[in-house]
């Protein structure tokens, strides 16, 4: 009975992904596209922004030509820099209360996926009035937000492309999904140069979180034409660069085409959703506070190769997408390579296989929220029992 209502949500869900009206950003790509983005912000008028950001970034010099780039051009600024992993309502409305009481026209997102998440939420915050509560599910925001320009300085969540922001209640500690079409960014620069100061470990992490978006987004039922091509980019360019931008963070042409694939990987899980990787990943922050890239790379592997037969010819294209495996492979030995080749640049980049503070009593909850979440949520290739999903997770004490 519970398979048919996961059947029908995940059918609800794939033709809400491919129905909704979406406004095409512009994106600037290459070195110092993040100066061209700000002058951008003078050209269509607007003289007062607030800069969201994070306390690290806010006191770094990252920022430092994105200031002097908007100040040449007559843009004043105010920068809010309270944004904390994994950001809270209470965030929100305090990044929301500067904006308002400084008059700001735009919105300056400058940081990863919880920088991003705050500033979408933010910028609709202001023109939607709150509790931030009601906004929980999709296509919750009756207004446009502030105009949006999203400058990532991470490879791999996606989250500006992407119609949808986390944001956690700080009394529940529940994690609110908000999904809205309106919240994807007018404008976006992907500038290589403002990534290269990423460390080691988070340039790991964040590409293996782009990698899943993409595996997840291929193998999902909602998958089409369009979202194959982004998916299959994303896989390419992170086979080709991911480890290179570990060993080496100045190494621009893997950073440029890291931020390319984190670009793509996003926009086609924005319309494709992902699967029980996400499922399980999201479980392991909430419980352990594993960092999401770490946990989607934790399990990834395992969680493909679960999957069986059913996905077996999808996984052999990417492994010939990839040069895996000779000409005379079958799809399933095929499979196999692609996902060994996962486990491997897992291991080169030292990523951890075990969640700290994973307890054997945490793993029933963990389990019955992640079958929830990609039962409702995620059109996966196939359902898992949760004998399947308990041996993965039961797998991480092992690792
Ligand atoms: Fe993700």
């Amino acid at each position: 009975m519970k398979i048919i209502y996961y059947k029908f949500m995940a059918f609800a869900v794939t033709w809400l992904l491919r129905l909704l009206p979406r406004n095409t950003p512009v994106v600037y790509k290459g070195i110092n596209s993040a100066l061209v983005l700000c002058e951008q912000v003078a050209l269509l008028g607007f003289t007062r922004v607030i800069i969201i950001t994070d306390e690290f970034l806010g006191s770094s010099g990252i920022l430092d030509g994105v200031k002097s780039t908007l100040t040449e051009n007559g843009v004043k600024f105010v920068v809010f820099d309270g944004v904390l992993p994994d950001p809270t309502f209470d965030q929100v409305q305090a990044g929301e209360a500067i904006l308002r009481t400084e008059n700001c026209q735009a919105v300056i997102a400058v940081g990863g996926g919880s920088v991003l998440d705050a500033a979408k939420m933010i910028a609709m915050l202001h023109t939607n009035p709150g509790p931030l509560e009601k906004f929980d599910g999709i296509q919750t925001c009756k207004k446009p937000g502030l105009p949006m320009f999203a400058i990532p300085t991470t490879a791999g969540t996606g989250s500006e492309i992407t119609l949808a922001a986390i944001i956690t209640d700080p009394v529940s500690h529940r994690k609110i999904p908000i999904a809205d079409s309106k919240m994807i960014p007018g404008y976006i620069a992907l500038d290589a140069e403002i990534m290269k100061g990423m460390p080691p470990g988070i340039t790991a992490a964040t590409g293996m979180d782009a990698l899943t978006h993409a595996v997840e987004s291929y193998l999902s039922k909602a998958s089409n034409e369009s979202t194959e091509i982004q998916a299959k980019t994303a896989i390419r360019l992170i086979f080709m660069y991911l480890v290179k931008a570990y060993h080496n963070g100045n190494d621009m042409r893997a950073r440029d085409a890291m931020a390319m694939a984190s670009f793509y990987a996003g926009a086609a899980f924005g319309k494709t959703s992902v699967g029980y990787v996400h499922g399980i990943a999201h479980q392991l922050g909430r419980v352990c506070g594993t960092p999401h890239g770490n946990a989607n790379a934790m399990v990834l592997p395992e969680v493909l190769a679960a999957y069986g037969d059913c996905v077996h010819a999808r996984l052999a294209d990417l492994a010939r997408l990839v040069n895996i495996g000779e000409p005379g492979n079958g799809d399933s030995q095929l499979a196999g390579q692609f996902i060994q080749a996962i486990v491997d640049m897992r291991r080169e980049m030292s990523l951890p296989l075990q969640p700290k503070d994973l307890k054997l009593q945490d793993i029933p909850g963990i389990v019955d929220d992640a079958i929830s979440e990609a039962g409702k949520l995620y059109p996966v290739p196939r359902y898992m029992s949760k004998d399947e999903l308990r041996c993965i997770v039961n797998g991480l004490l092992a690792a």
